[in-house]
């Protein structure tokens, strides 16, 4: 079921989105050559906390942290560790947290230092396909259309779309009704409606599309070992188009 979220309900949900980017804009300030993946966990941790937010990845089926950070080649759900950001390096902050309930879902894939140009390209192009796909957002559109322009924009820019991890609807739970992938058909699926919110999150690597899970069972990383980014909103429907609840 796809539910649509009262007025009260969305004024939840934009109260966590803004905390949620307000995270972002937090860590990314912190982000540097020799910060361990542990430290920028600790840092979301007490963030949430003094924010009264409480984390949505901690505990959830067993994850160990904070949020999810995942570095080059680790596409999603990495765990922050001892491992110390190197200048070259892209890293994945995917922060989920709820404020009295109300859950909210963001990632963007950050440089440090000085990046290839091959990595400022993955990271560009798999934030224009998330914008891409937020333009097919509106009442009475169909959701396969989201997908279908994720997908058009990966491939014109040659880069491998995961298919295993989608976005979702998002609410009361971090991950409810329906799933989102970010390939498919255009003209299908649910219609949506004003009121409903998803979590839309592109996945796009600069080889292979095919991933594999890493022996702590939660780190998924690239098949071939080339870098991955991940861009993600929590959005609004609304009549005329959508509302990004994750954003400025
Ligand atoms: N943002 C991630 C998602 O949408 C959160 C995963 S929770 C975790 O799936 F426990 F898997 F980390
Ligand atoms: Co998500």
């Amino acid at each position: 079921m796809v539910s649509i979220k009262s007025d009260r309900e969305i004024e939840l949900m934009r109260h966590s989105g803004h905390i949620n980017y307000l995270c972002h804009k937090y860590l990314e300030s912190q982000l540097r050559p020799g910060i361990t993946t542990k430290e920028i966990d600790e840092l979301a941790g007490k963030f949430m906390k003094e924010h009264d937010c409480i984390s949505s990845s901690l505990n959830y089926q067993g994850y160990p942290g904070y949020i999810c950070i995942s570095v080059n080649d680790e596409v999603v759900h990495g765990i922050g560790s001892n491992r110390k950001l190197k200048n070259g390096d892209i890293v994945t902050l995917d922060i989920s947290m709820s404020y009295k309930g109300y859950h909210s879902d963001s990632a963007a894939t950050y440089p440090v230092g000085t990046i290839t140009k091959d990595k400022e390209d993955l990271l560009k192009y798999t934030k224009e396909a998330l914008m891409e796909g937020l333009k097919e957002v509106k009442a009475g559109a169909k959701l396969g259309n989201v997908s279908h322009a994720i997908e058009k924009c990966a491939h014109r820019h040659k880069l491998g779309v995961v298919e295993e991890l989608c976005g979702h609807g998002i609410g009361t739970k971090l991950h409810e009704d329906p799933d989102i992938p970010n390939f498919g058909d255009e003209g299908v699926g649910l219609t949506m409606k004003a009121g409903m919110t998803f979590a839309i999150e592109p996945m796009l690597n600069l080889g292979t599309k095919h991933v594999c899970l890493l022996d702590d069972d939660w780190t998924i990383v690239t098949e071939d070992g080339k870098p991955s980014a991940h861009f993600e909103h929590t959005v609004l429907v609304t009549e005329t188009g959508y509302e990004i609840l994750t954003g400025e």
